[in-house]
């Protein structure tokens, strides 16, 4: 009766929000929790390691029984898909996450080397029907019972600017004016956080907030997404971009900033030795991680390429809130 509640109260703030994000609804399991697996960084037709984390995700999957799995985008190396027809869309995703636990959704961000192919292809229902697994979307709204997902909000689009403009080319298509389409995009998702009534808010994208690899903090973030993150008591924030496994705790805020973008190539071992927040959790090697979610705890893990638990960390929700 309470779900049911929680429910029909989701459906109305969908309908009546101010923002123009897409809405995906995702079921929980049977007892009302969910569990998810986040892999990132991790296209390379089963080279550097992908085929062995993957073989370890299907099994973890299965253990953990799990809903859907999160991409935190460069999906495919090293320039996203030439077109729909890319023959790198079954060899890097179909024919390498083959498990029978890993036949969910997968919802999936774009990074920054997706953006240097093709990104309609990404985003089309063409991929959708040769993989039906497959949901790639610029930004979205996921939403259970129990969490939302706040998704791909395209914020390497200022990164990119700034860095790496000079050195590649981007499909910027449907995304100009840039400057325009960030500021509404950052709009959107603080308006939604805003109407959020959800349990849990988790959001996702590509680059990271704070890090201790070998791209460290983004600026950008830091400055216009983490103070919006954080007035609207956002959990987690989850993404790839360094290609690690990584915990850090804000010492400002109840936020953990989450680092999963070790689905490939890894070991870059290069390491800043400080950040402004405080680190639990640093490994420069390959893996993923699994987030498990009922009412009142959260239970995050990292797991190496031979499926060895690295890291576990519960994070607890008060029973009884003022709501
Ligand atoms: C694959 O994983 C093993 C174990 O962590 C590591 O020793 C090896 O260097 C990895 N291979 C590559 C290409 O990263």
């Amino acid at each position: 009766m309470a779900l049911c509640f929680l429910f029909l109260v989701m459906c109305l703030v969908s309908f009546s929000s101010g923002d123009d994000l897409q809405r995906l609804q995702q079921q929980t399991k049977a007892d009302g929790s969910l569990s998810f697996l986040v892999v990132g960084d991790w296209g390379r037709k089963g080279a550097y390691n992908q085929s062995q984390v993957a073989f370890q995700m299907g099994r973890i999957g299965q253990r953990l029984d799990v809903d859907f799995v999160i991409s935190t985008g460069d999906n495919f190396y090293n320039s996203g898909l030439t077109g729909v027809d890319d023959l790198a869309f079954e060899e890097s995703f179909s024919s390498i996450y083959t498990a029978e636990s890993l036949q969910k959704p997968w919802y999936s961000v774009l990074g920054n080397h997706d953006y240097r192919g093709n990104v309609e292809a990404q985003l089309s229902d063409v991929l959708r029907k040769i993989d039906q697994r497959w949901l790639c979307l610029r930004s979205f709204v996921l939403d259970t019972e129990l969490v939302e997902v706040f998704s791909s909000i395209q914020l390497h689009l200022w990164t990119t600017t700034s860095q790496t403009q000079k050195d590649h080319t981007y499909d910027w298509s449907g995304v100009n004016p840039r400057k325009q389409y960030l500021a509404k995009i950052l709009k959107d998702v603080e308006s939604a956080l805003r109407d959020s009534t959800s349990k849990w808010k988790i959001v996702v994208g590509h680059h990271t907030i704070r890090s201790i690899g070998v791209h460290g903090d983004t600026p950008e973030l830091v400055d216009q997404l983490l103070p919006i993150l954080k007035t609207y008591n956002v959990d987690f924030y989850i993404n790839g971009h360094d290609h690690c496994l990584e915990h850090i705790s804000s010492r400002s805020s109840p936020i953990q900033l989450l680092t999963s973008g070790a689905g490939s190539k890894a070991w870059r071992g290069d390491i800043k030795s400080w950040n402004e927040d405080h680190v639990n959790f640093f490994y420069d090697g390959q893996g993923f991680m699994s987030i498990q979610l009922t009412d009142n705890i959260a239970k995050i893990e990292f797991y190496d390429v031979f499926g060895n638990l690295l890291y576990s960390w519960n994070s607890f929700k008060q029973l009884y809130s003022a709501t």
